[in-house]
């Protein structure tokens, strides 16, 4: 039985993937019917992960992590409605065999943005039975091949998700509607509580064994353009508020209050075992008019930033390590174990990617040493992967994928990783 102690446990350290950004030819799910229109470059074979797990296994093994996370896809699981792939359910058990036979923790994720085309023809997130079926989706997971798994995250950054394909429009099903957005975070929300309450019964009832469940929340450090404008202040303040705080309160208190839509009880408080957290940059933001969309401002282009801005990466985002303490510490009142789930750089530059680990590790640390209780860290990714919109260019991995071949080599970023977490956290 693989048991977990978070009192006499090692720091967990290791990396992060998705489904459909490493397995390849996920033809089911929404994502695949948007590449078919021609809306977002293709994903085809990606790294071949869902193939060459046993291969990529051997490779977190040799580079010493104890933890893998990784996401199983909804859409090869349950490719038509009702209906269970034995032949995928059997796949994820063998990958979490794999893994506790090499004494690696797995760290799953039940959902990573994409939905099964069935669940998105229905309405997706705004249907309103999308809870009862990502709940069903869950209890044959986690009945069937739960066991031995201790950490599950259910939502991959909600927040993310909901502003790329309900606000902004760029990822599938591309809404533009707050009203729409607010129905699908409802929706989240409630597909989370039901969700975790559903782990918890079938590990108490049939497995028998302690479980920690979570989501993955993208944190944003936002920071006024003019720190004196009260008006920049404000749509920090709101941006903070809407973006890194209204789904974690939610699940603490089992309120979900959204001015003029919803102010309702969810039945259920504290539904977060550990809070985990996905970091990766500080966005500087000016207040744009006392309109609804206004309110929260705009965010400033990087050469529009008030103060010198040392990096920045392939995707555009600064590089600013200590946002990663301030967001953790800010976490502290929600009085929970915290897991990065996601931190990473975008860089053709492996030394760049070398400085941006150390430097996140020690104010990571700094966080430990000030009272944050911290159970590990997860570099995204452990491959270059399909980075959603922006295809293959991003290059985010420990491991280098050459794009024709796929063929696998080991950045020397990826050794240094090892050593750093050696030296602060074991
Ligand atoms: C996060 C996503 C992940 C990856 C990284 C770069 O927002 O969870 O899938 O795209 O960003």
């Amino acid at each position: 039985m693989n048991l977990w102690d978070p009192h006499k446990a090692q720091f967990l350290f290791g990396t992060a993937t998705s489904a459909h950004q490493t397995e390849g030819n996920n033809v089911l799910n929404d994502w695949r019917l948007w590449e078919r229109e021609g809306r977002v470059p293709p994903a085809a074979d990606a790294c071949q992960h869902y193939h060459r797990y046993v291969e990529d296994i051997a490779l977190i093994a040799e580079l010493g992590h104890n933890a893998y996370r990784f996401s199983i896809e909804w859409s090869r699981v349950e490719p038509r409605e009702g209906f269970f792939s034995e032949d995928a359910l059997n796949h994820y058990r063998r990958v979490i065999e794999e893994l506790l036979n090499r004494k690696i923790q797995p760290v799953i994720t039940l959902h990573h943005f994409t939905n099964p085309q069935w669940f998105a023809e229905k309405g997706g997130w705004v249907h309103e039975e999308s809870v009862f079926y990502f709940k069903r989706y869950v209890s044959k997971v986690i009945e069937t091949i739960g066991r031995d798994v201790c950490f599950w995250i259910t939502i991959n950054e909600p927040m993310v998700y909901l502003y790329r394909s309900y606000i902004e429009g760029i990822w599938p099903p591309g809404e533009k509607s707050i009203g729409t957005m607010a129905h699908a975070l409802r929706h989240l929300i409630k597909a989370h509580i039901e969700s975790y309450r559903e782990i918890h019964r079938i590990y108490d009832q049939k497995h028998q064994q302690p479980v920690w469940v979570s989501i993955a929340k993208n944190v944003i450090e936002f920071t006024p353009h003019d720190d004196s404008s009260w008006t920049d202040r404000m749509a920090v303040f709101m941006r903070d508020w809407f973006f890194n705080r209204l789904f974690l309160d939610a699940l603490s208190k089992g309120f979900l209050f959204f001015p003029g839509m919803f102010c309702e009880s969810l039945g259920s408080s504290q539904t977060l075992d550990f809070i985990g957290v996905n970091y990766y940059y500080r966005q500087f933001v000016r207040f744009s008019g006392f309109n609804n969309a206004g309110i929260f401002g705009q965010d400033c282009p990087l050469d529009d930033h008030p103060l010198d801005i040392r990096e920045s990466t392939q995707m555009g985002w600064e590089v600013f390590p200590e946002g990663l303490y301030t967001r953790l510490m800010a976490l502290k009142h929600y009085r929970r174990p915290v897991m990065v789930c996601e931190n990473g750089i975008a860089t053709l530059k492996d030394p760049q990617r070398e400085r941006y680990i150390e430097n996140h590790l020690i104010y990571l640390h700094r966080a430990m040493q000030d009272g944050l209780i911290v159970w590990g860290y997860l570099y995204w990714s452990l491959f270059d992967n399909y980075e959603w919109e922006r295809g293959y260019v991003p290059r985010f991995g420990l491991i280098e994928i050459d794009p024709p071949t796929k063929e696998r080599k080991v950045r020397r970023s990826a050794q240094v990783f090892t050593e750093l977490c050696r030296k602060y956290f074991l």
